[in-house]
């Protein structure tokens, strides 16, 4: 696997690549590699001839008081599981390779980046588009992966490309979970002892009130309510439960059949965020 910190490089790797008639698939992630970012990287590796990895901790997607700082880096280990895989390419830029001091042009997500997540994290999503977009433009790929784990994000980045007629394919991968049913995060190691055992409420709570809409035996606002107690008397600090449709993530109403439900919740230290997807 080709460790490569400058852009120039990269540039040149892929470059050699298309040269060669090679088809080229992309795995942005923030290091911290468990199996769900690993999952990303062997579909793309299913998918195309080559498979670039960037690592970055992204300072503009982190709100003031957030984790950046202390966002977990565990470089050694994730290069030794990027090269279990067989990934062909590991990008390792500096801050100051992605964002030179005179920069001054952001991506704005728009409306879709302002609810959920993005009412919560102001700026957050915009942060997200903008890097996406440069990692993008700096490693033109024909496919690029992402999890469902973060709905609201996948969703927006879908936009952007067809918004922005960015040539690009987006592949979403379905969430992996620990056998508790805990989507996997690399935020999850925030959790103590203790949290780590009710974090897996949950997904439950996502599973319960996915029965409770297609029983249809209650309204979609009392639900929510409900779940939201639940957790809420769990121990969680509920950011938001909400039935949404899953195509524009607007609240569902009773009449919508395609639909996501989206949740965020503090426990302790860690902000964790889990979604399920259905029709009915
Ligand atoms: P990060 O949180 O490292 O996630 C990188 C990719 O892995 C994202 O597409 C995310 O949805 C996916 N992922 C995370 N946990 C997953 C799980 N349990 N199952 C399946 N996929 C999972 O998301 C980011 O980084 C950043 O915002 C980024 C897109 C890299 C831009 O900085």
């Amino acid at each position: 696997m080709q460790i490569i910190k400058s852009i120039a490089e990269l540039r040149n790797s892929v470059k050699q690549w298309r040269l060669q008639g090679e088809s080229i698939a992309f795995v942005p992630t923030m290091g911290n590699l468990h199996d769900g970012h690993i999952k990303l990287v062997k579909q793309a590796k299913t998918a195309a001839d080559r498979v670039v990895v960037s690592i970055f901790v992204n300072p503009t997607q982190f709100g003031e008081g957030e984790d950046y700082s202390s966002y977990p880096r565990t470089e050694a280990e994730d290069q030794v599981k990027l090269e279990v895989v067989a990934a062909d390419l590991l990008f390792l830029p500096a801050v100051n390779e992605i964002y030179p001091d005179n920069a001054m042009t952001l991506v704005s997500a728009g409306e879709l980046s302002k609810k959920h997540c993005g009412a919560s994290r102001p700026g957050h999503f915009d942060g997200v588009a903008t890097v996406v977009n440069k990692l993008f433009n700096m490693v033109q790929p024909d496919l690029a992966f992402f999890g469902e784990k973060d709905f609201q994000q996948l969703a927006i980045i879908k936009n952007m490309v067809k918004d922005l007629n960015i040539p690009v394919e987006i592949i979403s991968v379905a969430t992996q979970r620990e056998a508790d049913g805990l989507a996997m995060s690399s935020r999850n190691s925030y959790l103590t002892e203790k949290e780590r055992l009710i974090a897996p409420e949950l997904h439950q709570s996502l599973v319960h009130a996915r029965e409770m809409v297609l029983s249809g035996d209650l309204v979609m606002r009392e639900i929510e309510s409900r779940q939201t107690k639940v957790l809420t008397d769990l121990g969680f600090v509920v950011d938001y439960f909400s039935i949404c449709k899953a195509n524009d993530l607007c609240i569902a109403t009773e009449g919508d059949t395609e639909l996501v439900i989206l949740a965020a919740a503090k426990l302790g230290k860690p902000r964790l965020i889990d979604n399920i997807c259905f029709s009915r």
